[in-house]
């Protein structure tokens, strides 16, 4: 059955299957992850004896690099910085000190795990380097070549743990993106004439946020709350929503619950409970003669009133099936018109303010989404 057909509880019942589904993501990301074994550890020595030592304790197990001082260590890093995992290095090197070589490492691959090969004279340097460059652990010469092991072992275990947590989290939001962008447009289907406008209201009102310097975490809340502000219209009749011409009294009482009805059906997920509000209250006005509560001024969620701004915009400049679109000037004048009526009037000027870039956005709205979007970007 098309997600639109669906009732409140049915819709309820997929979003939490969709939850059931993100969480099966995890486990197979996780499994998937942890079990890449195909690493490439660099070391650095300019003892040729260690080196070929080095070389055979760890031949078979990983693919090798060799550098037999701190600048090629650092070029040969530098060429094969989407491999390396490890880097062993040995202290006592000329050109340049094994610590200070694992300090420039450290700015280049900040999440490479390190290892040092130290004398028991240079234990005082131990301490700062630790913390200079970010040191996993240090081994003390002449090593045991199966210690020496087991501690790269370890190394390689820590350097896929972090790896993988920070690509289970970045694959666990795009699936959260690409979720709540699919029920967006499955609701933007279910009326012809509202193609693309929760992405499109979602878009004038993250360009007109990140434009008053809006803090980056409440952006994202702000696309999330565009994209979802009138999921509550999956309740409404079809015969409602898509009537050409005006709707009768009756008809638009029931077109008003759409608001408290996307409240509802956000709020029954517990990761989406702070933007509920926001989506509630789009359709308050300025003036408090909006609905569903009347609320007025600032009692009315700042993401609302961003909300607000954009979605009449884009039913201004829309065609719907009881009137042609109007410009993109004309929309704008009546922007500034209700300025402090039905608009927050600051947040109405700022929106005027841009006026050039919000009349490109709508010309262009795939191209400004993916520069615009905040979680795209963290996905990308
Ligand atoms: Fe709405």
């Amino acid at each position: 059955m098309p997600i639109t057909n669906l009732t409140k509880e049915e819709f309820i019942k997929v979003l939490n299957l969709k939850t059931d589904f993100l969480a099966e993501s995890v486990k197979e990301l996780i499994h998937t992850k942890s079990n890449n074994s195909d690493h490439t550890v660099l070391i650095v020595d300019d003892e040729i004896n260690n080196l070929q030592l080095l070389k055979r304790t760890l031949r078979g197990k990983y693919k090798i690099l060799t550098a037999s001082n701190g600048l090629e260590g650092l070029e040969v890093l530098k060429e094969n910085l989407d491999s390396v995992s490890l880097i062993v290095s040995d202290h006592k090197m000329p050109i340049m000190e094994g610590t200070k070589f694992l300090e420039e490492a450290n700015s280049i691959a900040p999440d490479v795990i390190k290892i040092l090969l130290t004398g028991f004279s240079d234990i005082e340097i131990i301490t700062d380097a630790v913390n200079k460059c970010n040191l996993f652990q240090y081994v003390l010469k002449p090593f045991n070549p199966e210690e020496l092991s087991e501690v790269i072992k370890n190394g390689i275990d820590k350097f896929d743990l972090a790896s993988s947590k920070s690509s289970i989290l970045k694959d666990l939001k795009e699936l959260f993106y690409k979720t709540i962008k699919s029920i967006a447009s499955a609701l933007d289907a279910k009326d012809e004439y509202t193609h693309g406008h929760s992405m499109r209201v979602t878009l004038y009102s993250i360009i007109l946020a990140k434009y008053i310097n809006v803090p980056e975490n409440q952006l994202e809340m702000i696309e999330i709350s565009g994209l979802l502000h009138d999921i509550g219209k999956i309740a409404i009749p079809q015969a409602i929503l898509c009537k050409a011409g005006k709707l009768s009294d009756e008809e638009f009482v029931i077109m008003k619950t759409h608001p408290s009805n996307s409240e509802k059906l956000i709020s029954s997920i517990k990761k989406l409970e702070n933007i509920a509000p926001g989506i509630k209250h789009h359709h308050e006005r300025w003036d408090g003669r909006g609905y569903p509560d009347k609320l007025q001024g600032e009692n009315i969620p700042f993401s609302a009133r961003i909300i607000a701004i954009a979605d009449t915009y884009d039913a201004m400049t829309s065609t719907r099936s009881y009137r042609k679109a109007l410009s993109h000037e004309i929309a704008i004048q009546e922007i500034q018109k209700c300025a402090g009526a039905q608009f927050d009037p600051v947040l109405a000027s700022k929106f005027v303010e841009i006026e050039q870039t919000i009349k490109a956005a709508k010309e262009h709205p795939e191209e400004y989404y993916t520069k615009y979007s905040s979680l795209y970007k963290e996905i990308k």
